[in-house]
């Protein structure tokens, strides 16, 4: 059996207006019906051929529990658990806490550690190469997904394999681990041709896990473990003790962890993933038509090029004449209109706004 753990604590500030710090991201319906949280959960469920998965671990804050639980009753998935950080302090504190909860049921527990935000349209695929990375788990390795780079995007995380991958997609040791290179780096890697990107997706015993944070990231050990020890019940959630969680380190697991580890593999994942990090991967993802147009909600392009016209209002009609790379959101309380290049920067509004008041 393995255990999903689903992280959805981030607040996905790029994909404002729709992505909201009180409704982020992987709980609205970005791309096709289902919400991305929603997608993952049921990606990570259920039995396929030689996989079977335990009921997820879901790590989130206080403010999401109650969206977490609704949009897993509606698609008729019981959590095993959902522990409630405090306060975000990243994915390094949030995955150890599920780590250790999960070795206390089981210490065998192999975990499946996914974001809830990305788009992997094809699960069984995805599940696939999850199951060929259990021999390398079985070793005590940390298992990433790696995926074939086409740009040399600054916001993954690069893998570089020791070995050339084979066709049948088996597990390939990984030579290093390089978190969110800068723009020169990321396109030196991209020119070298024996890096992947990191998907952000990691198998492994819990065990192991814990074993690499106490060699790597030992500063998180004892906040952590005291903020699981003294975490009251509440409902069905479990609540962490803010006190020590306060102490954790604010630190991701790959920064904590993965950069430092040497026992890591890597599955290469070549069917479609997006971890939808900005409008126009949203664009991208909804597949634009043979102008580049994708609208959505009953907005209307009119002459318009590789564009996304997106109205989730009730109130207000969006229309587009005549526009080229432009990507414009409407909802009834805010209007996103920006040049499609500048995806990355819509978290500059967020921070505008909140400096606003
Ligand atoms: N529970 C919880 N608590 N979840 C969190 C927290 C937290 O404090 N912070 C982030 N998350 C969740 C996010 O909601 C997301 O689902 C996931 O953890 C990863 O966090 P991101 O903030 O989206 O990371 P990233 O995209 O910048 O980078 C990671 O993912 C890339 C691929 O998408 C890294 O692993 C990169 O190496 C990787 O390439
Ligand atoms: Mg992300």
């Amino acid at each position: 059996m393995i255990t999903p753990v689903l992280l959805c604590g981030g607040s996905g500030t790029r994909l404002w207006p729709l992505s909201r710090k009180s409704y982020p991201k992987q709980f609205v319906p970005l791309v096709g019906e289902e919400t991305l949280f929603q997608a993952s959960a049921k990606r990570l469920s259920g039995r396929a051929s030689d996989l079977a998965f335990a009921a997820p671990l879901v790590l989130t804050n206080s403010d999401f529990r109650f969206i977490v639980t609704e949009q897993l009753m509606a698609i008729g998935i019981d959590p095993g658990a959902i522990l409630i950080e405090p306060e975000g302090r990243n994915t390094a504190p949030a995955i150890l806490a599920a780590a250790l909860h999960a070795v206390a049921t089981d210490p065998e527990a192999v975990l499946l550690i996914a974001p809830s935000d990305h788009v992997v349209p094809d699960a069984e695929a995805f599940r696939a190469a999850v199951a060929r990375g259990l021999g390398a788990v079985a070793q005590g390795d940390l298992v990433t997904f790696g995926i074939t780079p086409d740009r040399p995007e600054t916001g993954y995380g690069y893998l570089e394999l020791a070995s050339a991958p084979d066709a049948s997609g088996a597990p390939v040791k990984l030579k290093r681990f390089v978190e969110k290179p800068d723009a020169a780096r990321a396109a030196e890697m991209l020119a070298e041709g024996s890096f992947l990107w990191n998907a952000g997706i990691f198998l492994t015993r819990a065990r192991d896990l814990l074993a690499a944070f106490e060699t790597h990231a030992a500063g998180l050990m004892a906040p952590v473990t005291a903020a699981l020890a003294e975490a009251k019940p509440d409902l069905g959630f479990l609540r962490l003790a803010p006190g020590p969680w306060s102490e954790a380190p604010d630190i991701s697991i790959d920064y904590a962890v993965m950069e430092k580890a040497p026992n890591l593999s890597v599955v290469p994942f070549t069917a479609a993933w997006s971890d939808l990090g900005g409008w126009d991967a949203v664009w991208r993802e909804s597949g634009p038509d043979a102008q580049g147009v994708v609208t959505s909600n009953g907005a209307i392009a009119i002459d318009c090029e590789n564009t996304l016209l997106r109205s989730d209002s009730d109130r207000l009609e969006v229309v587009g004449i005549g526009l080229k790379n432009v990507m414009a959101v409407a909802m009834n309380d805010a209007v996103l209109v920006a040049d499609m290049s500048r995806a990355q920067d819509v978290k500059l509004a967020v921070e505008a706004l909140k400096k606003k008041g």
